[in-house]
């Protein structure tokens, strides 16, 4: 990180200014090793490999950090040549292409692939993530000077309060023990007007149907590490089975059934590619620790209950899509 970008962060405990108070390595106009202290309560936190962590560094997260470390540049547009998460990013937020002047805060951003959509708009990005993820993130968008990657918890974030103009929260709260408790930490740093963006599964009885459902009792307690490998092992046995049962009507539904994640026909990725995306959302599925999709009607009280305005809540991208606006 770079020492003006304390004007961003905030204790996480009592929201008080943080100052870096001690520098132990600093390359290229950043500090690579060192602490931030609060201001009041004069609680230290690390800042290592240029982040500042103000979670432990292993948790229940760990899995997303080991794929998003093994996986850091698979989903990303300028590796894979395709505009797929340029084009979910934009579709979702429905923010214009340019937010020069503005501040965005990400939650959850994993590798970072929307972090680099985010900064394209050249906004100040602020990007959180609970897991080792934000190593990968940093390798690909770190050196950006509209960027700054933080690791830190959804429920406890070191941000100031009423500070960003937008907040997105994309393929992440699922994926937390509380999601109704994470939905309701994030409207408190959005300044007043400023535009909320969150998108969650959706709960569907047919994913009872799928192996997924009855495997990851078991497999989201294995280590990343062993999981992960039984994932590629099993991707590239059944990779030319997929192929064929791809060709047969509702193909894709059957190898999704089946744990493969097949995006064949969706995505115009080479063969490679799709083997790769398909090792990367198969482990996903099945190594994430929570996995608590939402009804419509849910979300929806959730943002009425939040005291937003504008809310527009509807199926789409990733199950359920939420847009709104906090009260001037
Ligand atoms: C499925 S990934 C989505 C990553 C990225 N947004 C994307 O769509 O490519 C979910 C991310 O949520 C993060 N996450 C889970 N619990 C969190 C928490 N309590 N606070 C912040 N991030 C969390 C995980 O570490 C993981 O990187």
């Amino acid at each position: 990180m770079k020492k003006e970008h304390t004007q961003y962060l905030a204790c996480p405990s009592c929201d008080s200014d943080l100052a870096v108070t001690r520098i132990d390595s600093f390359k290229e106009g950043s500090i690579e090793t060192g602490i931030l202290q609060c201001l009041n309560c004069k609680v230290n936190f690390d800042i290592i490999r240029y982040i500042p962590r103000f979670v432990p560094m292993e948790n229940y997260a760990s899995g997303f950090g080991l794929q998003w470390n093994k996986h850091a540049r698979t989903q990303y547009d300028s590796y894979n040549g395709t505009n797929i998460s340029e084009t979910r990013f934009f579709e979702e937020t429905h923010w214009p292409r340019e937010l020069h002047g503005s501040a965005v805060l990400e939650i959850g951003s994993g590798s970072g692939r929307f972090t680099e959509q985010a900064a394209s708009t050249r906004a100040m990005v602020v990007s959180l993530d609970y897991s080792y993820a934000v190593d990968a993130n940093y390798a690909s968008n770190g050196h950006k000077d509209n960027v700054l990657i933080v690791q830190g918890d959804i429920y406890s974030m070191p941000f100031k309060a009423n500070f960003f103009d937008r907040i997105f929260c994309i393929g992440v709260l699922q994926h937390t023990p509380d999601v109704e408790r994470a939905f309701f930490s994030l409207p408190k740093y959005l300044k007043p007007g400023g535009n909320l963006v969150i998108d969650i599964y959706r709960r569907n009885w047919m994913y009872l149907l799928t192996t997924h459902y009855w495997l990851r009792p078991i497999t989201k307690r294995l280590p990343a590490e062993t999981l992960y490998k039984l994932v590629e092992k099993y991707i590239n046995l059944m990779w030319p089975v997929a192929r064929l049962i791809n060709r047969l009507p509702k193909g894709n539904l059957i190898n999704w059934a089946l744990s493969v994640t097949d995006y064949r026909g969706q995505y115009p990725l080479s063969e490679e590619m799709l083997r790769d995306w398909a090792i990367l959302d198969t482990f996903d599925d099945l190594a994430a620790f929570y996995r608590n999709p939402q009804t419509l009607e849910t979300v929806k009280k959730w943002f009425t209950d939040a005291r937003l305005e504008s809310i527009e809540v509807h199926y789409g991208y990733n199950g359920i899509e939420g847009r709104a606006t906090k009260p001037s």
